[in-house]
């Protein structure tokens, strides 16, 4: 398997305090294989993006370890633990992530220039194709629509052909026609061999998963 979770948990103290804790999430085991789609679905504030944040090795939890390839994530230093993620794990995250200073071909590129040397523009466009954001390409993030900014954030995550990808909501605001292409190059990623997590509200999403659950107030089910 490519991710592995075991009995990870996440708690917040309420409302900046130091005595009144919470769980975001409690304690959980949960799998991501290679080739599989596993969906998330849940309410908001159920600890959907807390969950992925913590197997994407973005947020520490406060018991429990998470394995990539049968390492111990957390168990790493930050310089090795940065450079796995580089290298194994692409995240779609929430929002509207693009650098402003750098264009959305630059954007892109980004990743692959974290740790390597040599020519990614015919990958990087490519991608950005694959997206219909070809004609983007020279636009800056703050001239593109959430839903742009959405699809440079999915050709980002694919720059450095991730084992582990990640997608936080990636389709929550894009038309039908975009969520189409990104479920499917989602699920052609999981074809191909990734292992993919997609946090999701849309009830369509999950005719393109092996595996759905659901997650509520903390509790994966
Ligand atoms: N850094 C934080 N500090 C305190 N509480 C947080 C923090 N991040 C998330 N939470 C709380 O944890 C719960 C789960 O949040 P989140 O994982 O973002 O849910 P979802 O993605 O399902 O909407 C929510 O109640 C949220 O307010
Ligand atoms: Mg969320």
């Amino acid at each position: 398997m490519a991710v592995k979770a075991v009995g990870i948990s996440k708690r917040y103290f309420r409302n900046g305090g130091t005595s009144n804790y919470f769980y975001a999430v409690s304690k959980t085991d949960i799998q991501l294989e290679n080739g599989c789609l596993t969906a998330i679905t849940g309410r908001s504030g159920s600890g959907k993006t807390t969950l992925l944040n913590m197997l994407a090795g973005l947020l520490e939890p406060s018991e429990g370890s998470v394995f990539i390839d049968d390492e111990d994530i957390y168990k790493m230093d930050d310089k090795r633990l940065s450079a796995l993620r580089n290298a194994k794990i692409g995240v779609i995250p929430q929002g509207q992530t693009g650098l402003a200073s750098l264009s959305v071909l630059e954007n892109v590129m980004l990743p692959f220039y974290m740790y390597q040397k040599g020519d990614v523009e015919k990958k990087a466009t490519e991608l950005l194709a694959s997206v219909g954001m070809a004609e983007l390409k020279n636009a800056f993030p703050t001239e593109l629509s959430g839903g742009e900014n959405r699809r440079l954030a999915i050709a980002r995550a694919l720059i450095n052909d991730p084992d582990v990808i990640f997608a936080d909501e990636p389709t929550g605001d894009l038309d039908d026609e975009n969520t189409k292409t990104v479920l499917e190059i989602l699920r052609a990623a999981a074809d191909s061999g990734k292992a993919v997590m997609l946090v999701t509200h849309e009830n369509d999403a999950l005719g393109y998963a092996d595996k759905v659950y659901r997650m509520d107030g903390g509790v994966l089910k």
